[in-house]
């Protein structure tokens, strides 16, 4: 079966690491058909808005996208790109799975999975002046708060995950994040099979940095959400290794997180392991789970092997040689 997806290569080492992650998508069998559109900087640039009509609709239209990183235009009256998107497509769930890879991560034994509501809470972007200075409305509501924590134990039954922890500062914040631990704590009694807790958020932090092996999938509202992955992230060896995925009803898209890194765009020296890693949840989803799990071991292979890594994961390879090394190790 061949699938078709929208293409969003981005800016910076967006095109590289794109060639990269195509390639290797190829060398799987696995036949997709690319339909390549632009946003952020370069659409602007073009047509003079940063999420052009046709771009949406072609995501409304194939229905699962990937995008490599976007440069932020510099100055002020831009809203986020990934925000909008998010938005218009009702995207709610944002998932950051990460693991240790041996001889590259700080920590061994991580393996978590934050789900992070993406709609509302703070990234609402409702600011407004008040005398003395400028107030932030903090949005949560019952509906996308449900929607986000039953999200979170479907996919622990799913995927086979014992535990899920949900993360708040309801201890503050009584009513907004109150709201939430309070569906939590109703929502985990029709998961009887999973296990179920909740931690303060700072908690969270130090727990994460002392025993990151404790925890399984989190959940969280946005803006801890936003924290905490990038967090974990730094556990398991750094953005340049994290995939992401944003899910909403019937509409995917698939990004790498870190960004457009200009200051080593066009040096076929970047990285693709995060765009690549995101590839592969989206291989899953499109439902090549075969394909899906022979990248991540390959990848897994490369690094513990260090064969042909760039230099950000300490060796003297290239974008090519890494793509290369990945690709031989695919039935490893
Ligand atoms: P950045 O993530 O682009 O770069 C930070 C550092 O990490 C740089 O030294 C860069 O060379 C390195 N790096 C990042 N990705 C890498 C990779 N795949 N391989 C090897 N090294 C890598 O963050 P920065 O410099 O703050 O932002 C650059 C532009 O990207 C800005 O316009 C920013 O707004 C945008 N950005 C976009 C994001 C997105 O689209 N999701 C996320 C973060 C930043």
């Amino acid at each position: 079966m061949t699938h078709d997806i929208v293409l969003f290569e981005g800016d910076g080492i967006g095109p590289e690491i794109t060639k990269s992650v195509t390639e290797i998508i190829k060398a799987t069998g696995v036949e997709i058909n690319y339909h390549p559109y632009t946003i952020g900087v370069r659409a602007l640039e073009k047509d003079g808005v940063l999420i052009p009509q046709e771009s949406l609709d072609a995501i409304k239209k194939y229905k699962v996208a990937l995008k490599g990183p976007l440069t932020t235009p510099i100055g002020k009256g831009f809203k986020s790109v990934n925000v909008q998107l998010r938005l218009a497509f009702n995207l709610y769930s944002n998932v950051r799975p990460a693991s240790s890879f041996a001889n590259i991560s700080r920590y061994q034994g991580v393996d978590l999975v934050t789900i992070r509501e993406n709609t509302e809470d703070l990234y609402i972007g409702e600011e407004h002046p008040i005398e003395d200075g400028v107030e932030a409305i903090k949005r949560i509501t019952k509906k996308a708060s449900e929607r986000i924590i039953r999200y979170a134990f479907e996919y622990a039954r799913a995927n086979g995950r014992h535990l899920v922890t949900c993360i708040h500062k309801a201890n503050i914040l009584k009513q907004s994040d109150g709201l939430f631990l309070s569906l939590f704590n109703s929502i985990k009694e029709e998961y009887p099979d999973i296990e179920a807790n909740d931690k303060i958020i700072d908690n969270m932090c130090m727990q994460l940095v002392m025993y990151p092996e404790k925890y399984d999938v989190l959940v969280a509202p946005n803006l801890y959400g936003d924290i905490i992955s990038d967090l974990i992230a730094g556990l398991t060896g750094g953005l340049g290794l994290v995939p992401a995925a944003n899910i909403g009803d019937g509409v995917a898209i698939f990004e790498a997180v870190h960004g457009s890194a200009p200051d080593i765009a066009g040096k076929n020296i970047a990285n693709p392991i995060a765009m690549l890693l995101s590839s592969c949840m989206m291989l899953d989803y499109l439902g090549e789970q075969t394909a899906a799990n022979k990248i991540r071991n390959s990848v897994k292979k490369v690094l513990n092997e260090k064969i042909g890594l760039t230099p950000d994961l300490g060796g003297n390879g290239s974008t090519t040689s890494i793509t290369e090394a990945i690709i031989n190790n695919l039935d490893a």
